[in-house]
């Protein structure tokens, strides 16, 4: 691929998925820099990132703030012992590092796998970056061909929401668990929409963003920076 510089960093897991995701996080952890506020993101790649910060604070002496998108990131940093602060206590951030579910050739990108996607678009943009952390089988071609698009709903009216969203041409799911929705950190409902493939993500980004009810969706359009992507065999590079 034109553009991308090569890096090899040294695989440290046997399991592939995993092995890749952390190189890819341990590579971005290592962009953080003494006095940083960072936005921490969510998911099980950006927790290597966790594991990666704890480890040059202790190592190094590396000293960093962070403010988290999820509630699942704030016990896990807090149990690594970096100092969490909020967003509105923070005039910007100094760089946000998060994971995402699919990427595709412009950098746009499919997040919300967690159901964080609100929290993490709104600490991504306090950043002037947002480095991008995957495993090297969540890039595609095309947005939404595999992956669902989750869109973060208020449960009232929920199922007229679905409706509007179904006329954007897919198909949506509620998230369940044990047999009861999921709610967010924010206490609304996810839907998972099926997309024959998003051939126009802006777009589709426009159109969900002006429908009543909904909340917020996982698509992030144009706001990508660096993607760090790793590989089972340890390799990690750096799309610009
Ligand atoms: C959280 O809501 C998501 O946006 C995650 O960042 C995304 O789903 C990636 O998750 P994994 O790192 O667990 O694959």
């Amino acid at each position: 691929m034109a553009g991308v510089r090569p890096l090899r960093y040294l695989a440290r897991m046997t399991d592939g998925v995993a092995n890749a995701k952390r190189v890819a996080a341990f590579a971005a952890a290592d962009l953080v820099e003494s006095g940083m506020c960072v936005g921490l993101g969510t998911g099980s790649t950006f927790a290597f990132v966790i594991e990666r910060l704890a480890e040059r604070m202790r190592d190094e002496g590396l000293e960093l703030s962070g403010v988290p998108t999820s509630e699942a990131t704030a016990k896990l940093a807090k149990a690594a012992g970096i100092p969490l602060r909020d967003l509105d206590a923070v005039e910007r951030l100094d760089l946000a590092i998060d994971g995402a579910d699919e990427v595709d050739p412009q950098k746009n990108l499919i997040k919300g796998g967690g159901g964080a996607h609100l929290r993490e678009r709104i600490v991504a943009s306090a950043a002037p970056e947002l480095v991008v952390i995957v495993d090297d089988q969540k890039l595609v071609d095309v947005l939404g061909a595999k992956f669902l698009l989750p869109v973060e709903v208020v449960p009232l009216g929920w199922r007229h929401t679905a409706r509007r969203l179904a006329a954007t041409g897919c198909e949506p799911k509620r998230r369940e668990q044990n047999g009861g929705p999921v709610l967010s950190d924010n206490g609304n409902l996810l839907l998972d929409c099926k997309y024959d493939g998003i051939t126009d993500p802006t777009a589709l980004a426009r159109e969900l963003d002006s429908l009543v009810g909904v909340v917020d969706h996982g698509l992030f359009v144009g706001m990508a920076g660096r993607i760090v992507v790793g590989n089972s065999a340890g390799d990690v590079r750096l799309i610009p």
